[in-house]
């Protein structure tokens, strides 16, 4: 099938009023990823060849996500709404290309997988002129019906345009086609819009073929493939649906989950066998996790890197450009970001830790902060292989303090330190003998007046 070409048309120009939103409904997010990407994701991993996407509510906003995923990719502009078929008739350019196989698919359903995109193109590969993705349901009001007969896929009927007993067939469009190549500028050609919504459909497409005598075929997938998101409950709906597929992903490549349902990942989060997460810890995009880590209670994770044998939290939040190496640890209540925390490094407790570099063995102690702004700009704190900062001090970016140097509680270090060095940067402590007691005899007096 491979060297069959494709175009995949994945139609996004709706506006999706009912998402109550001045955001594009396919650029509302599942696990962190904009629906459109999700669609666009699930065509590349079909290796649906070329993409052509059809733009038109917020086009701007959408090329511009779309391009930054993946840089070239063809957009074409609906500018009215007429249809679905009029919709694909928008990137007649592409389609006149002459691919062997084109898929259609809906920007607004993010769950779709690559595994159906196949089985479709795979029908094509076998002989078929047009190849519906259908799927059963209960509650089928609102989508197309599939017309069958002996096998073979003779309409769709849009839910507006059935009759009484059409309207009781359960077995519906999820809105996913696969059509030959040299088919298609055909059988668009001939839709009209002779229907309830006085619209072109695409659907039409199916009796059209049928009259030609083509071959057209239903392949049936599972609800969520085809899951259409219209409102934020239904998009609630697939990020639920989403994450249990992850979290079985996960656990079964090796994955501890000691309560699943309740850790949460992103499109791209990535973690290596053996590591152990415990309960409430949510992965924002761009997580790495090399394997055999420990990732404690109620931690927030994202844009970062974590190396083997690393512990991160309880309560730890990594922002991005954490990198945490092997057996570095990040106790609870700590703030990581853009930081490499060298191999075995320490930051137990109560830390902010921002533009840094910390060497092997470091130990950062409670409290321990890098002031690395200054209203204006960032700057970079250095710390060497095993110092040891000690609890509370306030690290004055920019600053390096060297190897095996020695920060004093409490000191506000605006200098450098050299290697090995102790530093002090707080006042002496002051004690007077005895100056306690009088000072109590003073207040309580002072009281009684
Ligand atoms: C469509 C199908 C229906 C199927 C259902 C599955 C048609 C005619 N009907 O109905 O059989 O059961 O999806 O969810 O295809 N779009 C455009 N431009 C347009 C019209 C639509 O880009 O002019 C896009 C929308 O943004 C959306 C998709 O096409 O992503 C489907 O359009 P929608 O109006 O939701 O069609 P449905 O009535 O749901
Ligand atoms: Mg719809």
């Amino acid at each position: 099938m491979s060297e069959r070409s494709c175009l995949s048309i994945i139609l996004a120009a709706g506006e999706g009023t009912r998402m109550k939103s001045k955001l594009p409904k396919v650029l509302h997010k599942v696990a962190g990823l904009e629906m459109v990407l999700h669609v666009m994701r699930a065509a590349q991993s079909a290796k649906g060849g070329d993409i052509a996407l059809v733009v038109g509510h917020g086009a701007d906003r959408v090329r511009a996500a779309a391009e930054s995923f993946m840089p070239g990719v063809r957009t074409f502009v609906q500018g009215e709404r007429l249809g679905t078929a009029h919709a694909v008739l928008a990137a007649r350019d592409a389609i006149a290309e002459g691919y062997d196989d084109v898929l259609v698919m809906f920007g607004d359903t993010p769950l779709v997988e690559a595994e159906t995109l196949v089985r479709m193109r795979e029908g094509l590969a076998a002989g078929l002129d047009v190849v519906v993705m259908g799927f059963r349901t209960e509650r089928p009001a609102g989508y197309g019906r599939l017309i069958e007969k002996d096998g073979a896929l003779l309409a769709i009927r849009e839910d507006k345009d059935c009759s009484e007993a059409e309207r009781r067939i359960t077995f519906c469009n999820g809105g996913l086609m696969a059509i030959a190549g040299r088919h298609l500028p055909g059988l668009l050609e001939a839709v009209g819009k002779d229907n309830a919504k006085g619209e072109y459909y695409l659907t039409d497409i199916v009796s059209i073929a049928n009259d030609r005598g083509l071959k057209v075929s239903a392949v049936e997938a599972a609800y969520e493939n085809v899951l259409g998101i219209n409102n934020r409950s239904e998009l609630a709906e697939a990020e639920a649906i989403w994450q249990e597929r992850k979290r079985r992903e996960m656990m079964l490549s090796g994955v501890t989950l000691v309560a699943p349902e309740t850790v949460f990942f992103s499109f791209d989060t990535a973690i290596g066998a053996d590591t152990v997460i415990e309960p409430n810890v949510f992965f924002g995009p761009g997580v790495v996790i090399d394997g055999g880590a420990a990732i404690h209670a109620y931690s927030h994770i994202e844009g970062a890197h974590i190396a083997t044998g690393a512990s991160i939290g309880p309560f730890a939040r990594l922002r991005p450009g954490a990198d945490i190496m092997e057996k570095a640890k990040v106790g609870n209540f700590c703030e990581i970001k853009k930081t490499r925390l060298g191999p075995g490094a320490k930051v137990p407790h109560l830390s902010y830790v921002g533009d840094a570099v910390v060497g092997a063995k470091a130990n950062i102690g409670a409290g321990a902060i890098t002031c690395n702004y200054d209203g204006y700009g960032k700057s970079l704190t250095e710390i060497g292989e095993g110092a040891f900062v000690g609890t509370n001090s306030s690290l004055v970016a920019p600053l390096i303090i060297g190897e095996g140097a020695y920060i004093a509680s409490g000191s506000v270090i605006t200098d450098d330190v050299p290697a090995d060095a102790l530093a002090f940067g707080r006042a002496r402590q002051v004690t007077r003998e005895g100056r306690g007691k009088l000072l109590r005899v003073k207040l309580s007096a002072a009281r009684k007046k």
